[in-house]
């Protein structure tokens, strides 16, 4: 058996559809319990239902084989990983953010970006040698500006709903964003066997 890290929220019900046009299922029992470790119906597979900055933390210290979590989260992270599958589900982008679209000449001194994202953040403005300030929060990111807590925030974009109801537009794109399977690289060369079978069954699927 493998134990697979499934990265809950957002990409918990995608990566449960994909593994189920797999063939791996779980039952909707199980499913709906709340149970955070659960076997699939063949008994060959064990999940766990972990925050989504913790299945690379799971994986790389072999707890889980392997893991279904997002790329904007593997950025942040700095988990040395196997990455055989970019499984293309939950598909958005990582973004800069502002209420005024003319934000990166206007603001004056300091930018202070308010993320999630601290080190997607960093490097980016980093990059492009634009001094900034990073508030780190742990979500709900879009209120930052209008409260006065941050000029800027650089955060997920899907349908662009939030963005748009919290009055901010995109100035810049920083990265795409899809859900991607993750491997330990133990297990990668001991269990090849049991993650080739995990591979095989959902590459045609992708
Ligand atoms: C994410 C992201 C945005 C929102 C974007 O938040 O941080 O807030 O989804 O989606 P949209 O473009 O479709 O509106 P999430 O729901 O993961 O929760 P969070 O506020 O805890 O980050």
């Amino acid at each position: 058996m493998i134990t697979i890290a499934i990265a809950k929220g957002r990409m918990q019900e995608s990566a449960l559809a994909l593994l189920a046009r797999a063939g791996i299922r779980l039952s909707d029992d199980e499913i709906n319990s709340r149970r955070l470790a659960i076997t699939d119906e063949s008994g060959q597979y064990r999940f766990i239902f972990v925050k989504p900055a913790d299945v690379p933390v799971y994986v790389e210290h072999g707890i889980a084989d392997c893991g279904i979590v997002g790329r904007d989260v593997l950025l942040e992270s700095e988990a040395d990983l196997l990455l055989p599958l970019d499984l293309g589900i939950s598909r958005c982008r990582i973004v800069v953010a502002a209420a005024d679209p003319q934000a990166m000449t206007n603001v004056q001194g300091m930018i202070r970006v308010a993320t999630k994202y601290a080190q997607i953040a960093r490097a980016h403005f980093g990059a492009r040698g634009i001094p900034v300030e990073i508030i780190q929060l742990s979500g709900s990111v879009e209120l930052a500006p209008a409260l006065g807590l941050a000029d800027m925030i650089v955060d997920l974009v899907e349908t662009g709903v939030t963005l748009r109801e919290n009055g901010l537009t995109v100035v810049d794109e920083i990265a795409e964003s899809t859900g991607r399977l993750v491997v330990n690289r133990a297990s990668y060369q001991l269990k090849s066997d049991e993650v080739g079978r995990l591979v095989s069954a959902l590459e045609p699927v992708i």
